[in-house]
């Protein structure tokens, strides 16, 4: 019976050491390099296998234990809660909180502090807005609280890290630097980079200076590192994306269609294609390569889709062959018509019989007329 006793809190002490009840959402970013995806809608909130994409990164924190996220908006910042509303409906205490001016995301943490429930010592998850990934978030916490660091940070290795943080660490996983998108060869000191998951002490946030922009990459773990605090770091080789660019989304989507990506809120199983209800396949189209067609879409006959996302109501007509590409809210494809690569904007109308090179983009509502053939070399 004693050990009985003994077992039963042994396992619940695991289970709190691993658990971080709260979480700061970052979606306010305005998506630049998504554009024009983004002009309608803020980044987090474009269908991503079937359901804004945010719902598969509320989807996995509240599976691991978070009960009460703030949200962290500013571009486009309305749209957020009508949908999402008070959480229940995922199992969650949701709130908002706007900047109406940017503060950046160390800024955003800053001004999001007061709706926290957590005390000093307490850890709060917080997360990018963009990422897609199979991250441990039980093994970041329970990481957090072995090393009993201030910030603990998810890494990841990329062939490139360019675009990246750079995070080095030491032997024990202790971070001893970060540089924030190198600029210089000599800056790449490491392949490692910052994945957009933290761990932060309650007390580390209240300290982010209130009321002007912060980035939290370029000053806050800078200075945090200057002024000897501990910054741990566990790097992982799970699935992890970065959406910021249209190609990265598609690939993302898809890898959700597929199950390579894990998510417990893809509307369907895991399979070649994901076709909503209300959406229009004709019986010889053919949908591969994690193809998702969103409700009151239309496919028609002998179009063959691989690898895309066709968003609510838009049209991609007969003979239409279109590969790794986005097409937009109400966008129409003419037949024969052949994509790679390619974003159109909402309402944007493709005429038949037309090419369009990879990285083309069609602004929301332009219209290219028969034949035509265009290409962009703005990926
Ligand atoms: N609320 C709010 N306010 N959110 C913001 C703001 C802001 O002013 N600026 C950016 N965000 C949000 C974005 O919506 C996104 O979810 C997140 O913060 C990161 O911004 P990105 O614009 O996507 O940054 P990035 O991809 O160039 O770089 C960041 O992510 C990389 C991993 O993907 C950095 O954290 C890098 O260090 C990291 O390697
Ligand atoms: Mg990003």
């Amino acid at each position: 019976m004693a050990t009985d006793i003994a077992d039963a809190t042994d396992a619940r002490t695991a289970a709190d050491n691993s658990r971080a009840t709260e979480a700061i959402l970052l979606v306010g970013g305005k998506g630049t390099r998504l554009r024009p995806l983004t002009v309608n809608t803020p980044k987090p909130m474009i269908p991503a296998a079937g359901v804004p994409f945010l719902t598969h990164q509320l989807a996995r924190a509240r599976a691991a234990g978070v009960e009460h996220v703030v949200l962290a908006t500013s571009y486009l910042a309305e749209v957020f809660e009508p949908y999402f509303g008070d959480g229940s409906a995922l199992g969650l205490s949701l709130e908002y909180v706007t900047e109406s001016d940017p503060l950046g995301t160390g800024g955003a943490l800053r001004n999001v502090v007061h709706r926290l429930h957590a005390g000093p010592g307490d850890p709060v998850l917080i997360f990018n807005g963009d990422i897609l990934t199979g991250l441990d978030i039980p093994a970041l916490v329970a990481t957090h609280r072995r090393t009993g660091a201030d910030v603990s940070l998810h890494l990841t290795k990329v062939p490139d890290p360019r675009a990246f943080g750079l995070v080095p660490t030491d032997p024990d996983g202790r971070v001893t630097a970060f540089l924030e998108k190198p600029q210089t060869p000599e800056e790449i000191v490491t392949d490692q980079i910052n994945a957009g998951a933290y761990v932060f002490n309650r007390s580390v946030i209240d300290a982010i200076p209130a009321g002007r922009p912060v980035s939290v990459e370029r000053e806050t773990f800078p200075g945090l590192l200057a002024a000897g605090a501990h910054l741990q770091g566990m790097v992982d080789s799970t699935y992890w994306l970065d959406l910021g660019t249209p190609h990265a989304f598609v690939r993302g989507s898809a890898d959700l269609v597929l199950g390579r990506a894990p998510s417990p809120a893809v509307p369907g199983r895991h399979g070649e294609r994901l076709v909503l209800t209300g959406a229009q396949v004709a019986d010889d189209a053919k949908l591969s390569g994690g193809t998702c067609v969103a409700a009151g879409a239309v496919i028609g006959s002998g179009a063959r889709v691989d690898g895309s996302t066709v968003l609510a109501g838009a049209r991609v007509e007969a003979g239409a062959v279109v590969k790794n590409s986005l097409i937009g809210v109400g966008a129409e494809v003419g037949a024969r018509t052949v994509l790679d690569g390619v974003v159109l904007g909402d309402g944007a109308v493709l005429g038949p019989d037309n090419e369009l090179a990879p990285g083309a983009r069609v602004w929301c509502g332009a219209r290219i007329g028969a034949g035509a053939i265009r290409f962009s070399s703005d990926q």
